[in-house]
């Protein structure tokens, strides 16, 4: 069955806009666990923006679903890994400028480093997932260096659906299939996420070599509307819908 992770950093982003203890991530998780969820996901950025390194804390201690802890390959971030051992570390490329996570990450240029950089992690015990792009060599080079997972970014695929150009929407989608069936060719578990809604997650859920998606901001924003419990489940029942 398709997995879906709900990431609850925005949870936190709400928090902090007031400086205020709720909403908390963890009540959300366990919420989204009693919703539907498989797994939560919480990126601990550099910066701190949203969730805290006491949210992880929290998070390790509270949580029964498994959590895959986002974040930049900086020493900083290993060394909170690797004192957490979490269930799988995906990492993301991060400029401290940026909105959002906007590309993917460049393992092709940069697989030597890369390599050393997840072999500890590795070893620990985590699962190491990449958020990459659907490129042919990205999606190669992140299984040479013994990646278990890569995430690709379905980022560009929802902008171009909001912004109404099907044409290059398709193109992306078509190229999204592709680098899927590469990728679980390759022996590589398949991810997917970022920007997902109700209207874009059908096409994504649909593609058979997938096998979970991390959604965040739509569902936190939706909530306000229908509530956490209620989007989880309208997400969860179009992703069992897209699946025969
Ligand atoms: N996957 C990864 C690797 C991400 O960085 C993010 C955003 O933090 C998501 C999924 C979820 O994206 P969104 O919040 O737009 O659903």
């Amino acid at each position: 069955m398709l997995r879906l992770g709900v990431n609850i950093d925005h949870v936190a982003t709400i928090r902090n806009a007031r400086g205020s203890p709720w909403p908390d991530p963890l009540r959300a998780a366990l919420l989204a666990e009693a919703a539907g969820a498989d797994g939560i996901t919480a990126h601990l950025r550099e910066d701190r923006r949203h969730i805290s390194d006491a949210d992880i804390d929290a998070l390790m201690a509270g949580l029964t679903l498994p959590l895959n802890f986002e974040m930049a390959a900086t020493p900083e971030m290993q060394a909170i890994a690797l004192r957490h051992r979490p269930h799988a570390v995906c990492i993301v490329p991060e400029k401290r400028e940026e909105r959002t996570t906007e590309g993917g990450l460049d393992v092709a240029g940069n697989a030597d480093a890369l390599a050393a950089y997840i072999a500890p992690l590795r070893e620990a015990g985590c699962r190491v997932s990449l958020f990459i792009g659907h490129q042919p060599d990205q999606i190669r080079a992140s299984a040479r260096i013994g990646a278990a997972v890569v995430e690709l970014h379905t980022g560009a695929y929802c902008d171009l659906d909001t912004e109404g150009r099907h044409a290059e929407r398709d193109a992306e989608l078509d190229a999204l299939r592709e680098g899927a069936a590469l990728a679980h060719s390759l022996g590589l578990e398949v991810h997917a996420g970022h920007g997902l809604t109700f209207d874009t997650v059908g096409p994504i859920a649909a593609i058979p070599q997938i096998a979970e998606l991390n959604i965040g901001h739509f569902l936190i924003s939706e909530s306000v509307f229908m509530g956490l419990d209620g989007a989880i489940r309208e997400m969860r029942a179009r992703m069992d819908a897209a699946r025969p």
